[in-house]
């Protein structure tokens, strides 16, 4: 089967996916499709407009094992409070084979709704806060490399060229 994942070329990425309204009883299947792709891609985070989804979803699981009590669903998530700075390497399923540093807050706080629009504060740091980032970065169509130094993009410039041809020849 081809992968559902759209790369870096396809301007689908750089759309503002529309807030999910409430009431909803598919939420849980479309997660449910979104971690199936994610983990069969070996990624730890996937944003519903990397899969076609014109909603504001995406779904986290750092835990290597996969295991279901880290699985995080994020429904119209929004960074609330961030504090402190560090810089870790990234990659992203829209972007095969290419990682970077990225300067990132080190603590976050994130609004979030659950499938029944009840709302919750998510406190992460570390690894997750990154993820979180990440996805929601995707959710306002922005991409890692948007975060990258003039220097460090441009050394990757050429990558990037290649991958965004690849992707529009389709
Ligand atoms: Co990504």
């Amino acid at each position: 089967m081809e992968s559902p994942i759209k790369y870096y070329g396809d301007r689908f990425l750089r759309n503002t996916p529309k807030d999910v309204v409430f009431p909803r009883n598919d939420l849980k299947q479309i997660a449910m499709s979104m971690f199936i792709i994610m983990y069969k891609e070996m990624g730890v985070g996937l944003a519903a407009n990397q899969v076609g989804i014109d909603e504001r979803i995406a779904v986290i699981n750092i835990d290597p094992e996969h295991k279901e009590e880290s699985q995080i669903v994020l429904i119209n998530p929004k960074i609330i409070s961030q504090e402190g700075e560090f810089e870790n390497e990234e990659g992203c399923l829209s972007f095969p084979d290419i990682r970077a540093n990225v300067k990132r807050s080190e603590k976050i706080e994130v609004e979030n709704y659950d499938y029944d629009g009840k709302k919750s504060v998510i406190k992460a740091d570390g690894l997750l806060s990154i993820a979180l980032q990440h996805e929601i970065d995707h959710l306002n169509g922005k991409l890692f490399i948007d975060n990258l130094s003039f220097i460090d993009k441009n050394l990757l410039g050429n990558k990037l060229k290649r991958l965004s041809r690849k992707t529009k020849k389709g």
